[in-house]
Protein backbone atom coordinates (compact mmCIF):
# COMPACT_ATOMS: atom_id res chain seq x y z
CA UNK A 1 0.00 0.00 0.00
CA UNK A 2 2.69 2.20 1.17
CA UNK A 3 4.94 1.89 -2.19
CA UNK A 4 1.87 2.27 -4.29
CA UNK A 5 1.07 5.76 -2.55
CA UNK A 6 4.65 6.67 -3.31
CA UNK A 7 4.59 5.47 -6.63
CA UNK A 8 1.64 7.78 -7.33
CA UNK A 9 3.27 10.39 -6.01
CA UNK A 10 6.48 10.38 -7.64
CA UNK A 11 4.39 9.87 -11.12
CA UNK A 12 2.03 13.03 -9.70
CA UNK A 13 5.15 15.52 -8.63
CA UNK A 14 7.46 14.55 -12.01
CA UNK A 15 4.59 15.28 -14.26
CA UNK A 16 4.03 18.39 -12.65
CA UNK A 17 7.28 19.44 -12.66
CA UNK A 18 7.03 18.60 -16.91
CA UNK A 19 4.48 21.11 -16.96
CA UNK A 20 6.38 24.24 -15.49
CA UNK A 21 9.75 23.73 -16.48
CA UNK A 22 9.42 21.78 -20.25
CA UNK A 23 6.95 23.83 -22.50
CA UNK A 24 7.61 24.88 -25.61
CA UNK A 25 8.90 28.15 -25.20
CA UNK A 26 6.92 30.97 -27.72
CA UNK A 27 7.57 33.87 -29.27
CA UNK A 28 5.86 36.90 -28.07
CA UNK A 29 2.12 37.55 -29.83
CA UNK A 30 0.38 40.75 -28.97
CA UNK A 31 -2.84 39.89 -26.85
CA UNK A 32 -3.08 43.86 -26.80
CA UNK A 33 -2.15 46.37 -29.94
CA UNK A 34 -2.08 49.74 -29.26
CA UNK A 35 -4.42 51.97 -31.83
CA UNK A 36 -2.87 53.51 -34.94
CA UNK A 37 -4.02 57.02 -33.35
CA UNK A 38 -4.27 58.13 -29.98
CA UNK A 39 -5.71 62.15 -29.50
CA UNK A 40 -5.65 63.70 -25.97
CA UNK A 41 -6.22 66.38 -23.93
CA UNK A 42 -3.80 67.92 -21.74
CA UNK A 43 -6.48 67.77 -18.97
CA UNK A 44 -7.32 63.98 -19.61
CA UNK A 45 -4.21 63.00 -20.36
CA UNK A 46 -4.25 59.26 -21.83
CA UNK A 47 -3.24 55.50 -21.00
CA UNK A 48 -2.12 53.50 -24.56
CA UNK A 49 -1.95 49.69 -23.73
CA UNK A 50 0.21 47.09 -24.95
CA UNK A 51 0.57 43.49 -23.93
CA UNK A 52 1.49 40.13 -25.19
CA UNK A 53 2.30 37.07 -24.17
CA UNK A 54 4.46 33.97 -24.87
CA UNK A 55 6.97 31.81 -23.03
CA UNK A 56 9.10 32.96 -21.36
CA UNK A 57 6.85 35.89 -21.14
CA UNK A 58 7.77 38.82 -22.65
CA UNK A 59 9.24 42.29 -21.81
CA UNK A 60 7.67 45.36 -23.02
CA UNK A 61 9.09 48.06 -24.20
CA UNK A 62 8.11 51.31 -26.17
CA UNK A 63 10.10 53.01 -29.08
CA UNK A 64 10.25 55.93 -31.52
CA UNK A 65 8.56 54.50 -34.39
CA UNK A 66 11.47 57.21 -36.16
CA UNK A 67 13.99 55.79 -35.57
CA UNK A 68 13.85 52.57 -33.10
CA UNK A 69 15.14 54.18 -30.22
CA UNK A 70 13.71 53.07 -27.28
CA UNK A 71 11.88 55.81 -25.22
CA UNK A 72 13.14 56.95 -22.05
CA UNK A 73 10.78 58.15 -18.56
CA UNK A 74 10.08 62.01 -18.82
CA UNK A 75 8.71 62.68 -14.83
CA UNK A 76 5.24 63.66 -15.22
CA UNK A 77 5.30 64.03 -18.87
CA UNK A 78 5.85 60.39 -20.20
CA UNK A 79 5.89 56.76 -18.52
CA UNK A 80 5.97 53.13 -19.27
CA UNK A 81 4.15 51.38 -17.17
CA UNK A 82 4.74 47.92 -15.48
CA UNK A 83 1.78 46.28 -17.29
CA UNK A 84 3.78 47.53 -20.56
CA UNK A 85 1.01 50.74 -21.16
CA UNK A 86 2.52 54.05 -22.34
CA UNK A 87 1.24 56.68 -20.13
CA UNK A 88 0.83 60.32 -20.76
CA UNK A 89 -0.29 62.23 -17.36
CA UNK A 90 -2.44 65.61 -17.64
CA UNK A 91 0.38 68.21 -18.10
CA UNK A 92 0.18 72.35 -18.55
CA UNK A 93 -0.06 74.14 -21.57
CA UNK A 94 3.59 74.89 -20.88
CA UNK A 95 4.84 71.64 -20.98
CA UNK A 96 3.29 70.36 -24.18
CA UNK A 97 6.93 68.81 -26.32
CA UNK A 98 5.91 68.20 -29.58
CA UNK A 99 8.76 65.25 -29.50
CA UNK A 100 6.53 64.13 -26.56
CA UNK A 101 3.27 65.59 -26.96
CA UNK A 102 3.09 65.02 -31.29
CA UNK A 103 4.71 62.04 -32.11
CA UNK A 104 5.26 58.40 -33.30
CA UNK A 105 5.50 55.12 -30.96
CA UNK A 106 5.53 51.91 -31.06
CA UNK A 107 5.37 49.01 -28.80
CA UNK A 108 8.03 46.33 -28.92
CA UNK A 109 7.52 42.45 -27.14
CA UNK A 110 10.23 40.65 -26.72
CA UNK A 111 11.45 37.11 -25.21
CA UNK A 112 14.47 34.91 -25.88
CA UNK A 113 12.71 33.37 -28.76
CA UNK A 114 12.19 36.36 -30.65
CA UNK A 115 10.62 40.25 -30.61
CA UNK A 116 7.71 41.55 -32.58
CA UNK A 117 6.81 45.64 -32.88
CA UNK A 118 3.45 47.14 -33.01
CA UNK A 119 2.15 49.47 -35.88
CA UNK A 120 3.00 52.80 -35.03
CA UNK A 121 1.48 55.06 -32.59
CA UNK A 122 0.45 58.51 -33.92
CA UNK A 123 0.32 60.26 -30.49
CA UNK A 124 -1.21 63.93 -30.53
CA UNK A 125 -1.82 65.20 -27.33
CA UNK A 126 -3.75 68.96 -27.75
CA UNK A 127 -4.21 71.82 -25.35
CA UNK A 128 -7.96 72.16 -24.52
CA UNK A 129 -9.05 75.47 -25.19
CA UNK A 130 -11.88 78.07 -24.31
CA UNK A 131 -14.40 78.06 -27.26
CA UNK A 132 -17.41 79.75 -27.79
CA UNK A 133 -20.53 78.44 -29.93
CA UNK A 134 -23.20 80.64 -31.92
CA UNK A 135 -26.48 80.35 -33.38
CA UNK A 136 -27.30 83.30 -35.69
CA UNK A 137 -31.22 84.26 -35.98
CA UNK A 138 -32.87 83.14 -39.68
CA UNK A 139 -34.94 84.56 -41.59
CA UNK A 140 -37.30 82.81 -43.70
CA UNK A 141 -40.87 82.26 -45.54
CA UNK A 142 -43.41 80.80 -44.48
CA UNK A 143 -43.63 77.45 -46.02
CA UNK A 144 -40.11 76.95 -46.32
CA UNK A 145 -37.18 75.04 -44.48
CA UNK A 146 -35.38 77.14 -42.19
CA UNK A 147 -31.27 76.66 -41.68
CA UNK A 148 -29.60 77.16 -38.45
CA UNK A 149 -26.18 76.76 -37.65
CA UNK A 150 -24.10 75.45 -34.83
CA UNK A 151 -20.88 77.79 -35.51
CA UNK A 152 -18.16 75.87 -33.55
CA UNK A 153 -14.43 77.93 -34.05
CA UNK A 154 -12.22 76.31 -36.35
CA UNK A 155 -9.96 75.65 -34.08
CA UNK A 156 -12.33 73.27 -32.38
CA UNK A 157 -13.73 72.00 -35.20
CA UNK A 158 -12.35 68.60 -35.25
CA UNK A 159 -12.89 67.71 -31.57
CA UNK A 160 -16.03 69.46 -31.45
CA UNK A 161 -18.93 67.35 -32.46
CA UNK A 162 -23.00 68.30 -32.18
CA UNK A 163 -25.04 66.53 -30.18
CA UNK A 164 -28.34 68.22 -29.82
CA UNK A 165 -30.50 71.20 -30.41
CA UNK A 166 -32.56 72.55 -27.88
CA UNK A 167 -36.06 74.92 -28.65
CA UNK A 168 -36.80 77.49 -26.57
CA UNK A 169 -39.24 78.44 -25.03
CA UNK A 170 -40.84 75.23 -24.98
CA UNK A 171 -37.04 73.63 -23.58
CA UNK A 172 -37.89 70.70 -26.05
CA UNK A 173 -34.72 69.17 -27.30
CA UNK A 174 -34.31 68.04 -31.06
CA UNK A 175 -31.73 64.91 -31.22
CA UNK A 176 -30.18 63.58 -34.14
CA UNK A 177 -32.40 62.28 -36.64
CA UNK A 178 -33.16 61.58 -39.84
CA UNK A 179 -36.62 60.15 -39.56
CA UNK A 180 -38.42 61.80 -43.03
CA UNK A 181 -41.87 61.96 -40.69
CA UNK A 182 -40.46 64.65 -38.71
CA UNK A 183 -40.74 68.48 -39.53
CA UNK A 184 -36.90 68.75 -37.65
CA UNK A 185 -33.62 67.44 -39.09
CA UNK A 186 -30.44 67.56 -37.50
CA UNK A 187 -26.86 66.80 -39.60
CA UNK A 188 -23.66 65.67 -38.10
CA UNK A 189 -22.07 68.89 -39.57
CA UNK A 190 -23.98 70.99 -37.21
CA UNK A 191 -27.16 72.30 -38.98
CA UNK A 192 -30.69 72.19 -37.89
CA UNK A 193 -33.05 71.52 -40.77
CA UNK A 194 -37.11 72.71 -39.79
CA UNK A 195 -38.86 72.10 -43.06
CA UNK A 196 -42.35 73.83 -43.82
CA UNK A 197 -42.20 76.61 -41.10
CA UNK A 198 -45.45 78.69 -40.38
CA UNK A 199 -46.08 82.02 -39.30
CA UNK A 200 -46.26 81.31 -35.34
CA UNK A 201 -42.94 79.64 -35.24
CA UNK A 202 -41.83 83.13 -35.35
CA UNK A 203 -39.74 83.83 -32.03
CA UNK A 204 -39.04 80.41 -31.27
CA UNK A 205 -35.50 80.06 -31.18
CA UNK A 206 -32.80 77.29 -30.92
CA UNK A 207 -29.81 76.83 -29.40
CA UNK A 208 -27.22 73.62 -29.87
CA UNK A 209 -25.00 71.47 -27.92
CA UNK A 210 -21.75 70.09 -28.05
CA UNK A 211 -19.48 67.76 -26.99
CA UNK A 212 -15.90 67.79 -26.75
CA UNK A 213 -14.61 64.80 -27.71
CA UNK A 214 -11.32 64.51 -26.05
CA UNK A 215 -12.66 65.95 -22.80
CA UNK A 216 -16.15 64.83 -22.92
CA UNK A 217 -17.12 68.49 -22.04
CA UNK A 218 -19.89 70.12 -23.00
CA UNK A 219 -20.92 73.58 -24.46
CA UNK A 220 -24.17 74.99 -25.12
CA UNK A 221 -24.46 77.68 -27.94
CA UNK A 222 -23.93 81.28 -25.98
CA UNK A 223 -26.89 82.73 -28.53
CA UNK A 224 -29.98 81.24 -29.19
CA UNK A 225 -30.58 81.33 -33.51
CA UNK A 226 -34.02 83.34 -33.44
CA UNK A 227 -36.40 81.78 -36.00
CA UNK A 228 -38.65 85.06 -38.11
CA UNK A 229 -40.85 83.62 -40.08
CA UNK A 230 -42.15 86.67 -42.32
CA UNK A 231 -42.71 87.61 -46.21
CA UNK A 232 -44.48 85.58 -49.29
CA UNK A 233 -45.53 82.22 -48.77
CA UNK A 234 -42.95 79.28 -50.61
CA UNK A 235 -44.83 77.27 -52.99
CA UNK A 236 -44.72 73.86 -52.73
CA UNK A 237 -42.52 72.62 -55.29
CA UNK A 238 -39.22 73.94 -53.71
CA UNK A 239 -41.12 71.87 -50.41
CA UNK A 240 -40.94 68.85 -52.85
CA UNK A 241 -37.59 69.06 -54.12
CA UNK A 242 -36.21 69.40 -50.44
CA UNK A 243 -37.49 66.02 -49.79
CA UNK A 244 -36.38 64.73 -53.12
CA UNK A 245 -32.53 65.80 -51.61
CA UNK A 246 -33.15 64.58 -48.24
CA UNK A 247 -34.20 60.68 -49.80
CA UNK A 248 -31.40 61.22 -51.64
CA UNK A 249 -29.49 61.85 -49.02
CA UNK A 250 -30.88 58.52 -47.11
CA UNK A 251 -30.23 56.22 -50.35
C1 LIG B 1 -4.55 72.36 -19.95
O1 LIG B 1 -4.43 73.57 -20.65
C2 LIG B 1 -5.39 74.55 -20.32
C3 LIG B 1 -5.19 75.73 -21.24
O2 LIG B 1 -3.92 76.30 -21.09
C4 LIG B 1 -5.26 74.92 -18.84
O3 LIG B 1 -6.24 75.85 -18.49
C5 LIG B 1 -5.41 73.65 -18.01
O4 LIG B 1 -5.20 73.95 -16.64
C6 LIG B 1 -4.40 72.61 -18.47
N1 LIG B 1 -4.60 71.37 -17.71
C7 LIG B 1 -3.72 70.93 -16.83
C8 LIG B 1 -4.06 69.64 -16.18
O5 LIG B 1 -2.72 71.54 -16.54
Amino acid sequence: MVSHFTLHLVVAVTFSVSLVCCQDRKGPIFTIEPPNRVEFSNTTGAVIPCAAEGVPPPTIRWAHALDGSYISDIPGLRHVRPDGSLMFPPFRAEDQRPDVHTTDYRCLASNSVGAIGSRDVRVKGVVSQHYVVEVYDEFVPPGSTAVLRCHIPGFMEEHVTVMAWREEPSGKIIQPSTSLGSRFLTFPWGTLHIRNVETSFSHRSYKCQTRNRLTGEIVESATAGRLIVSGMPMRRESIDSWETVIIQLRK
